[in-house]
């Protein structure tokens, strides 16, 4: 029996729901062309930083401005400005490179906090040939005057500004910190996103207590930071309806990791941490313990198994959670050390 894996992810047809998610290894062409190899529906390149274009243009404008004050020969300076590469330009060379060194779709992403003149750039990622993009929404809700309504204000409009800029389809992966998110999730589709890939990890700062200072350290992940992704995936799927796409992130390390994202509504899996533990390869021993499980099953596609632990039976899903909660709670046995 041979499996279907073939995926529709952003209106793209990929050969596996198993994607390379943005990390180091997406980053570089000899890598990618490794998870290409291993079988990847698709990769993500890593984020170009709001902050990163901000302060190139920030930089031209000064050295404009510098050569124009101090010099008679001031138009001399503007050669020298054009031939400046910065961290925007490097990322559009990148991923021409990779679309030109790729066979499967590239999709660009772009970090950012606020709506601004940048955002332009997701104009010029469209026009070095992305298949999509994906907005990478990144903050910490640190300001006080800022509350909940008026910060997922500022993300929906930041995510209509990148939508009136492109016309690929646009993926917006956002962290599981709002206060009701499946209100946000449907805004986010009114605001024109194709799809949210969910969630972003934060990675958490800590402390050296010998030189008292912040270490910041990323942590790759385990596969219990899928059950997070995995409850919201059942949720959304029959709220956000079947044309809107849903990418799980985090925990995903083996193929009945898939397969769990999957059934319960994913349309991909997006992997960082297991290929940068294990290597690039390791997305094709992903593929088979996927495939195993399917044959093991008689699934015959990834179409025929998807959605089918979503929570589209239940009417009111607040309340199953809630039941689920208690549920949870009363199933603790203690392991018989309470020392009486
Ligand atoms: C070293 C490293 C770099 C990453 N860089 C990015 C990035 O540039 N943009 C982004 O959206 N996510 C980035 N991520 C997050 C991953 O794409 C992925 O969503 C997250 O790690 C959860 O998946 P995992 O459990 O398979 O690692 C990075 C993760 C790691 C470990």
């Amino acid at each position: 029996m041979t499996v279907d894996l073939q995926t529709q992810y952003l209106g793209l047809n990929l050969r596996s729901p198993l994607i390379a998610s943005a990390s180091p290894l997406t980053g570089e062409l000899a890598s990618a062309r490794l998870l290409e190899q291993a079988g990847a529906g698709a990769i993500v390149l890593p984020s170009l930083f709001e902050e990163e274009i901000v302060e190139e243009e920030v930089g031209m404008t000064r050295s404009l401005e510098a050569g124009t004050n101090a010099f008679a020969e001031a138009l001399d300076y503007f050669p020298a400005v054009n031939t400046f590469i910065g961290a925007g330009d490097r990322y559009l060379a990148r991923l021409e490179k990779m679309k030109a060194g790729l066979g499967i779709p590239v999709i660009a992403s772009l970090n950012a906090n606020s709506a601004g003149g940048w955002v332009r750039y997701a104009k010029l990622i469209q026009e070095a040939g992305a298949d999509a993009l994906e907005l990478n929404l990144y903050h910490v809700a640190a300001n006080p005057s800022l509350d909940g309504a008026a910060r997922e204000a500022a993300d929906l409009e930041l995510i209509a500004a990148v939508r009136a800029a492109v016309t690929i389809p646009l993926a917006v992966k956002v962290s599981p910190f709002y206060s009701a998110f499946a209100s946000f999730a449907a805004q986010v589709k009114q605001a024109g996103a194709d799809g949210l890939v969910l969630f972003n990890r934060f990675y958490q700062p800590d402390l050296d207590l010998d030189s008292l200072d912040v270490v910041n350290k990323v942590e790759l992940s385990r596969p219990w930071e899928l059950r997070l992704p995995l409850r919201w995936m059942a949720i959304l799927r029959p709220q956000l309806g079947k044309g809107f796409s849903l990418a799980a992130t985090s925990g995903i390390h083996a193929g009945t990791d898939a397969v769990k994202g999957l059934m319960a509504g994913a349309d991909v899996l997006a992997i960082a941490s297991a290929l940068l533990m294990h290597g690039p390869a390791r997305l094709k021993v992903i593929e088979s313990e996927l495939v195993a499980w399917m044959e093991a099953r008689e699934y015959v596609s990834v179409d025929q198994m998807r959605s089918s632990a979503t929570s589209a039976k239940v009417t009111d899903p607040s309340a199953f959670e809630r039941a689920n909660y208690m549920a949870t709670l009363h199933s603790w046995s203690s392991p018989d050390k309470l020392g009486s």
